[in-house]
Formats: C-alpha cells, sequence, structure tokens
C-alpha cells in the first residue's frame, strides 16, 4: 500500500486500532458476564467501601494465583466504565487502590429493583450467541434467520421446547420493563378514563402489574403465550391470559405493547395492528393504542443511543426476523393498519412512547 498517497502512516494506524477494536468488540461483553456470574457487582456493594484487589480475592474465594488475571478483568471493566476505581488509604497510611460501583454497575446487583443481570446472562447465552457464526452464510442462504439457521427451528419453536432458556429470556424482560414501569409511571395521564387495559405479549406482567397497583379501579390483562403466563400469581385487577394475539385480542379501552413490534416483520406487525385496532373503541369512545418500542432516529439522537438501538435491531434480525423502526416506517404501519394518527414522546431510555389513534 502506497502510504504517502491520500493517508499518512498515522493515519494508517489510527484505523488498524480502529479495527483491532471492533475485532475486540466482543470482549467487552464477555468481561461483563463472566463478572455478573462471579457477583462482582454484589460483593463491592456489600464491602459499603471501596474494596481493594486483595479483598475481592478473599471474597470470591479464589487462589491468590488468580489476583493477577482478576486485576485485569477489573481493569477493561474499569475502562469501559462498568467499574470505577478510588484511592483510599490503607493500614500503613499508604495509598491503596478501591474498586466502586458505576450507575451501570448498581442496576447489576442482585437486590436492586430494576436488577439486570438475568438480562446480560440471557443476552449472552450460547444459545443467541452462537447464531452470529453464521451470519455471512444466512445472508446467502434460504432460511428466515440465522437462528434458524443454526438451530435448525425457529426462535419461539426453540422457546417452547426450552422452558428453562424462554424463563430466562423472560426474566431479562421483567427486569426491562422494571425501568420502564418508572418511565410510564412519568405518564400516568395516559390511563386516565382507562378502565379496561390489555398488555399484549406482556410477558410475565411486569409492566402491568405496575399500571394495574397505581390504578386499583382499573380491570388488566396481560395477553401472552399459554407456556409463558401458565401458573402466574394474579390479583384483584389483574388477569392472564394465555392465547395468540395473531389469532384474538381481548377487548379493552387501551391497550398497551411493549418491545413485541420490534421481534416482528412489517407484514405480521400489520396483522398484530389489525387486532389491536379491533379491540378497542372507535376515536370518539376513547379508544387508544400505547406502544412503547423503540423509534431510530439517527440524525437527531446522540451516537451512543443510536448506537444501541442499531445493536438490538441487529439482534432482532438474528433471531426473529424482526426490526428497528424509524418514525417513518412506524407510521407506515399504523396507516396501513387502519389508525389515523399518532404522538410519538421520547423518553431518555432506548424505548419511545408512541400514542396511537383508532
Ligand atoms: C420481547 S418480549 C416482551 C415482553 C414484555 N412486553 C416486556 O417488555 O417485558 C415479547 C413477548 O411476546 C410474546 N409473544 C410472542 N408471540 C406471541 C403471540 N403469538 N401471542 C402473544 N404473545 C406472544 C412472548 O412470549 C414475549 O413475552
Amino acid at each position: 500500500m502506497d502510504v504517502d498517497q491520500g493517508h499518512g502512516v498515522s493515519e494508517l494506524f489510527k484505523a488498524q486500532c480502529k479495527l483491532y477494536k471492533h475485532i475486540y468488540y466482543f470482549i467487552e461483553s464477555m468481561s461483563l458476564k463472566c463478572a455478573v456470574q462471579l457477583g462482582i457487582p454484589d460483593i463491592i456493594h456489600k464491602n459499603n467501601q471501596p474494596i481493594t484487589l486483595p479483598q475481592l480475592v478473599s471474597a470470591l474465594d479464589i487462589p491468590v494465583s488468580k489476583a493477577n488475571f482478576l486485576q485485569r478483568l477489573m481493569r477493561i471493566l474499569v475502562h469501559s466504565g462498568v467499574f470505577d476505581t478510588t484511592k483510599m488509604h490503607g493500614n500503613q497510611e499508604e495509598e491503596e487502590e478501591g474498586y466502586v460501583l458505576t450507575s451501570s454497575s448498581r442496576l447489576l446487583l442482585k437486590d436492586s429493583p430494576t436488577n439486570l443481570p438475568p438480562a446480560v446472562i440471557a443476552m449472552l447465552d450460547p444459545v443467541l450467541m452462537s447464531p452470529w457464526f453464521s451470519l455471512g452464510e444466512w445472508i446467502q442462504g434460504k432460511e428466515r434467520t440465522p437462528f434458524e439457521a443454526y438451530h435448525g427451528m425457529s426462535f419461539w419453536e426453540y422457546g417452547k421446547r426450552n422452558i428453562k432458556f424462554i424463563n430466562n429470556l423472560n426474566e431479562s424482560m421483567a427486569s426491562d420493563s422494571q425501568l420502564v414501569s418508572l418511565v410510564v409511571k412519568e405518564h400516568m395521564e395516559i390511563f386516565e378514563s382507562v378502565d379496561s387495559l390489555v398488555d399484549v405479549g406482556g410477558g410475565t406482567g411486569t409492566l402491568a402489574r405496575s399500571i394495574a397497583d397505581a390504578y386499583p379501579h382499573m380491570k388488566c390483562t396481560v395477553l401472552d403465550l399459554p407456556h409463558v403466563v401458565a401458573n402466574l400469581p394474579e390479583s384483584e385487577n389483574l388477569k392472564f391470559v394465555g392465547g395468540d394475539m395473531f389469532k384474538s385480542i381481548p377487548s379493552a379501552d387501551a391497550i398497551i405493547i411493549k418491545s413485541v413490534l420490534l421481534n416482528w416483520s412489517d407484514e405480521d406487525c400489520i396483522k398484530i395492528l389489525k387486532r389491536c385496532r379491533a379491540a378497542i373503541p372507535s376515536k370518539d369512545e376513547g379508544g387508544k393504542l400505547v406502544l412503547v418500542e423503540m423509534v431510530i432516529n439517527d440524525k437527531k439522537d446522540e451516537h451512543e443511543l443510536t448506537k444501541t438501538r442499531l445493536f438490538v435491531d441487529m439482534e432482532m434480525m438474528l433471531i426473529c426476523n424482526g426490526r428497528g423502526r424509524n418514525e417513518e416506517e412506524w407510521k407506515k404501519l399504523f396507516l396501513e393498519a387502519g389508525f389515523s394518527h399518532y404522538k410519538i414522546t421520547a423518553t431518555s431510555g432506548l424505548n419511545s412512547i408512541i400514542m396511537v389513534y383508532p
């Protein structure tokens, strides 16, 4: 390569470094998973003060000979912002470094109401990671998804046959819903004058439960696949219905859907949206559909936020032929399904609240 034409040597090294970073991105994910599996966030939290490397070694009950490896694991996680370090005074008044939690690793605490460890474990499970190795072959082949190409069956079929796997994934979605409940609580005006609500594809009911608790007069129903809702505890105003949203959705004043439409193709989304449209009252009678879903806005959003949404979009492509959508793409779906207008409200998280009206 002629380095004098166009690129200087330093540009060349920068470009090489950037590519190496891309090659090694997975190391951040796997290091994070390792920290969660070892329970490091909880150990730091229980220590009540910054924890030194020897203290961490002892709390993990690992051989001292492994301290060097642990230090390197912690170093990369500090560099990625999962943990941080702070200076502290040791016994002999010399300065020592101790590890502390950051706002990200606080979400990884087992007892935190918004605990995310199930998401880390589930999303980095070999079942979901392995299909990435056949992405190129899939693009050239005929299978619907890389997941199907690798596992020989659809993601949904796999879930039906592997209850432990799907339970872990549902637990991870439930922890995401804990966070989203906080956002929805900020927008509770949405539910004023709503006497009945169905959460379509509502999983184990985390979001519906928080709405049912806030509005005791509201009759809330969670519709999900029979094996997902089997034996879940109900309450006075929260019921679970096992069914198929493509076949039938119970009638209600309002329907809420969170992180479901991103799992499906446009054709399938239109089918689901038409079922929703048929299940709610007309515009004059106050019928509404509330979507809590991602809206990709790469022109206006911060680079990091868009990057995370694009990661989710790719994951959906991999497992279930779903996708992330921008506003134009959403609008097309709503109009084709017979809705007349919509309003998007951005939240500080990955999802927006989209109100859709008949
Ligand atoms: C990504 S999860 C979202 C769960 C929940 N809304 C949340 O955000 O925590 C998608 C949900 O759709 C459900 N689902 C998939 N196919 C369905 C169908 N045909 N009818 C009803 N629910 C379905 C899955 O079981 C799963 O709970």
